[in-house]
């Protein structure tokens, strides 16, 4: 029998944010050198910002930035990246085992950002450093002028303000991999201090807590909820990361990967107002899903294994047809809870298990990850909707029974637009979905992302091998729609 939902403009979970868009650009391989950096490229502009990788951005719909890491930034010394550029020292960079020569800093990512049209998410180094440092970062990046900091800033060319509002307290330090990694009981007082101090400075700042790094981690939830005891009220977020990939073949597993998400999402709001209840406080702490994406672990031997160099090619992750289909599945669950999860960032943007692929002096071009992201990011509008799909299921080892079919919507008041985004997790054949429109709407646009080779994918010499395409066998029947889904695919149909 076929699957069915409704779609109901009166059933809604909350606003989209236009935070949920965001990504994220690491000192780490070719994200930054020859990724959106290359003085020299012939698409170079004169900042050394490749312009190709800029227009891609835009298009990509990126509406955040999260910098300068990721694992690079718990050692990182912010003021290596700023000043003359003859001036500031190489360094090894211990979490990549790289060179890095600091060309790019703090005043290149802000200009980057402005050209980007992006706002700026902000990791402070709580691995190696603490308090005094991100005191100092903060005055240099956000006071207006007068004191030593900021007139720093300002000898460097900057005058105005960053203003940067948006700020983690740290990476990672749950993880043992992490440069300073840290207890539950360490890093709750650091970051509680750090959060304490910065609001002192500007309590209109946003902060964001470090979580776990993954649902794997043994200290899952536990580190949440003693991190939270200790910076409740002091910190606006915390952190969620999670990568996926079909290990050990595991492909009906990886189709569902977007269960797991949804697990941790539920688990890590709960958490919080766990910890919200037994401190009688009434705030709430959202959800800051700051790195997440298909990443093929397996491939990677791990950091020890790397060889000193300057931008070494580094989990440059090739994705295909089913990537992208988990890439809108995690889409949909990351919208499914637009209720607790209020900033979101795909790691990373060039390179490095990337949307975007780059040669040094050579293309750029749009991964297949890279369709679903910037249909979503695109006609993602107004507010999700609540979408219960109702149908089969399909078996996995790693979540049991999961839905075939995973959705959501999303509904503009401004304009009456209704945007379904919906995946057919099924790998053994199509699936017929009946569609419930409570709203008078007819279909204006069905794309689709799928093949009959599941594993194509986007390369330098064939960059549009996949692409988005119309869709077929969309009926309309009175005010239901007839949609055929076909195996493995993510599909957008916007009703207006
Ligand atoms: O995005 C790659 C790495 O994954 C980041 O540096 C780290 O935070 C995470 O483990």
């Amino acid at each position: 029998s076929p699957a069915r939902l409704t779609l109901d403009p009166a059933f809604r979970i909350a606003p989209v944010e236009p935070r949920l868009f965001g990504s994220f650009v690491e000192h780490m391989g070719r994200c930054v050198y020859t990724g959106v950096f290359e003085p020299g490229h012939p698409a170079a502009d004169a900042d050394g910002f490749r312009t190709d990788v800029l227009e891609l951005t835009r298009e990509l719909g990126v509406t955040l930035v999260r910098y300068p890491g990721g694992n690079f930034v718990s050692n990182y010394q912010w003021e290596d990246g700023v000043g003359p550029v003859e001036d500031r020292p190489p360094r090894l960079d211990l979490a990549w085992r790289s060179l890095e020569s600091n060309r790019f800093g703090l005043g290149e990512f802000m200009a980057w950002a402005g050209k980007a049209g992006v706002e700026p998410m902000m990791a402070l180094n709580l691995g190696t450093r603490g308090v005094a440092d991100a005191l100092r970062l903060v005055e240099y990046a956000n006071y207006p002028g007068g004191t030593r900091m900021s007139e720093l800033r300002r000898a460097h060319g900057a005058d105005k303000p960053y203003d940067i509002r948006l700020w983690c307290l740290g990476n990672e330090l749950d993880g043992p991999w992490q440069l300073g990694h840290k207890t539950a009981a360490e890093y709750g007082r650091l970051a509680a201090e750090t959060a304490r101090a910065l609001k002192r400075f500007d309590p209109g700042l946003s902060l964001v807590a470090c979580g776990s790094s993954n649902s794997g981690m043994p200290t899952f939830a536990g580190w949440e909820a003693e991190v939270l005891e200790a910076a409740y009220d002091m910190v606006d977020y915390v952190s969620l990361h999670a990568y996926y990939d079909p290990s050990d073949g595991d492909v009906d597993s990886f189709l569902a990967s977007a269960s797991d998400m949804d697990h941790m999402i539920r688990s890590i709001a709960a958490t919080a107002d766990h910890v919200g209840a037994k401190l009688r406080n009434p705030r709430r702490i959202d959800l800051s899903f700051d790195e997440w994406n298909v990443w093929y672990q397996s491939r990677f031997k791990g950091e020890s294994s790397l060889e000193w160099a300057e931008a070494p090619r580094l989990i440059e992750d090739t994705y295909d047809v089913t990537d992208a289909v988990v890439v809108g599945s995690l889409l949909i669950a990351l919208l499914r809870n637009a209720d607790r999860v209020k900033i979101a960032c795909q790691a990373q943007l060039a390179n490095v298990i990337a949307p975007i692929r780059t040669e040094p002096g050579g293309p750029a071009w749009r991964q297949t990850i890279f369709h679903p992201f910037a249909l979503t990011a695109r006609h993602a509008r107004g507010e999700v909707l609540r979408v219960e799909p109702e149908g089969p299921v399909i078996s996995t080892a790693r979540y049991g029974e999961a839905p075939a079919i995973w959705a959501t919507a999303t509904h503009d008041d401004a304009t009456g637009e209704i945007a379904l985004f919906v995946v057919n997790r099924d790998r053994h054949g199509p699936c017929r979905l009946d569609v419930e429109l409570r709203a008078p709407v007819r279909p204006v646009e069905h794309l689709e992302i799928t093949d009959d080779d599941l594993s194509a994918a986007n390369t330098a010499d064939s960059p549009d091998r996949v692409t988005p395409r119309p869709g077929s066998g969309l009926r309309m029947n009175g005010r239901r729609a007839e949609l055929t889904l076909p195996p493995v695919s993510w599909t957008i149909v916007r009703f207006a």
